[in-house]
């Protein structure tokens, strides 16, 4: 199954259970909440405080990207409010093993994330630990950026690594996903599509979270 996860970054926050319950309506599978802490990337948006809120309004899983510094100190706190899926970067994260095996061990599902400098190679050793890998398909920090080409390559360069190596873990894009690109990105082996301002700056929320759906969807087989 594609899965169709809104990012809030770009919602409406003085409204934030409405801009919910209209993904929600357009069968949204995910929420995707991006944490920045203004050091790891140049923005700040929320924390723990907030994803409870979050997990108070809806009942599709959350998805936390974290792009902080020294996220180990965090993840108990994120996940205690509620997250179901906790994702780092690599970047970031001096032992990653460690780092994914606690996210598993706390009871969260595990994911590692690539910025658009990073290469695929970087992952090796991980993905077998991982439930999902996420590829940035923009520099982190911000929404509403151009969807950088060369992710598409390293999307199937991912799947191929998924194959050779027998995995299940799930292959997550972020970043400039909308209506014109999200068929050839999911053609190439994406499976969570995470988008922020193609669905929430939209005058039809629901109406554009549907259209994301049914365009990845149509392609299964
Ligand atoms: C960027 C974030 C993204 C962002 C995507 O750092 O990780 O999740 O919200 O926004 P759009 O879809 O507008 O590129
Ligand atoms: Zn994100």
């Amino acid at each position: 199954m594609k899965i169709i996860a809104p990012s809030v970054l770009a919602s409406d926050f003085s409204n934030l259970t409405q801009q919910i319950r209209y993904v929600e309506m357009g069968g949204a599978d995910w929420i995707h909440c991006d944490i920045m802490d203004g050091k790891f990337v140049p923005n700040i948006t929320f924390g723990p405080i907030v994803v409870e809120a979050i997990n108070g309004i809806t009942n599709l899983p959350l998805d936390i990207h974290l792009m902080i510094e020294e996220p180990d100190r965090y993840i108990e706190n994120f996940i205690k409010a509620g997250a179901d899926i906790i994702t780092v970067h690599q970047e970031e994260v001096k032992h990653l093993h460690r780092t994914v095996s606690m996210i598993k061990d706390l009871g969260a599902k595990a994911g590692v994330s690539i910025n658009p400098a990073t290469p695929v190679s970087m992952l090796s050793e991980i993905v077998e630990y991982a439930d999902m890998i996420l590829i940035m398909s923009v520099n982190p920090g911000f929404g509403g950026q151009s969807f950088i080409e060369n992710s598409l390559s390293k999307i199937s360069e991912l799947k191929s690594l998924r194959e050779k190596k027998k995995l299940d873990f799930k292959i997550q894009v972020d970043g400039g996903i909308d209506k014109t690109n999200i068929q050839k990105i999911s053609e190439r082996g994406c499976d969570a599509f995470v988008a922020g301002s193609s669905i929430f700056h939209s005058d039809n929320i629901t109406g554009a979270t549907i259209e994301l759906k049914n365009l990845v969807t149509s392609l299964e087989v």
